[in-house]
C-alpha cells in the first residue's frame, strides 16, 4: 500500500475485500499483522482490542495490535488465547468472566474471539479480538475472521521471518 487507505466500517465481505487490498503485494509478517490489526480495530464496532500473538519458543508472545497494552506472554492452554492455541480451535466467548483462566488485559473486555493461525498442521499464533460488549461476536463474525486469519497466513512469507 503506497497511498492513504480509507477504512470502511463493517464486518461482512467488504471487510475481506479491504483486507485483501491491504495485504496484497506485501509479504512481511510485522507489516501485514500491523495493518490487519489496524483495519479490524477501525472497521469493526465495539472492539477494544484487535491483534496478534505469535508462537515463539513454545508460548504465545504478543505481536502487532491496536488497543491497550497487553500481557506479553501466554502459555499454551492458559486463557482464551492459550485455549485456542492448544486446541487449534476458535474460541468464541460470550462472557469472559465465565471463562476459566481468562486473562484480563483490559478490564473493560466482556467478550472475546480468538482464531488460531494455522499453516497446514503447524500452529503459528492466534488472532485475538476483544469487546466491551457481552456476546459481541456472532457466528457470522467468526466465519469472516476465520477467512481473514487464513488470508493473513497466506499473505506472509513465514520462512523469511525471524519469529
Ligand atoms: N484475554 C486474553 C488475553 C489477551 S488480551 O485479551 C489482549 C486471554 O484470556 O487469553
Amino acid at each position: 500500500m503506497d497511498r492513504p487507505f480509507d477504512v470502511q466500517a463493517g464486518s461482512g465481505p467488504g471487510l475481506l475485500a479491504q483486507a485483501k487490498a491491504l495485504l496484497t503485494g506485501q509479504r512481511d509478517l510485522v507489516a501485514n499483522a500491523a495493518n490487519l490489526s489496524a483495519l479490524l480495530f477501525h472497521a469493526l464496532e465495539q472492539v477494544n482490542w484487535a491483534g496478534f500473538y505469535f508462537l515463539k519458543n513454545g508460548q504465545l508472545v504478543v505481536g502487532p495490535f491496536q488497543g491497550k497494552p497487553a500481557c506479553v506472554t501466554i502459555p499454551l492452554g492458559r486463557g482464551v488465547c492459550g485455549a485456542a492455541a492448544a486446541t487449534r480451535r476458535v474460541q468464541r466467548v460470550a462472557d469472559v468472566h465465565e471463562f476459566p483462566g481468562h486473562i484480563a488485559c483490559d478490564i473493560e473486555s466482556r467478550s472475546e474471539i480468538v482464531v488460531p493461525l494455522l499453516s497446514e498442521d503447524a500452529l503459528l499464533g492466534v488472532l485475538d479480538l476483544d469487546s466491551p460488549v457481552p456476546n459481541r461476536f456472532s457466528p457470522e463474525d467468526e466465519a469472516i475472521l476465520v477467512e481473514l486469519a487464513d488470508l493473513f497466513v497466506q499473505s506472509v512469507d513465514w520462512q523469511d521471518q525471524a519469529v
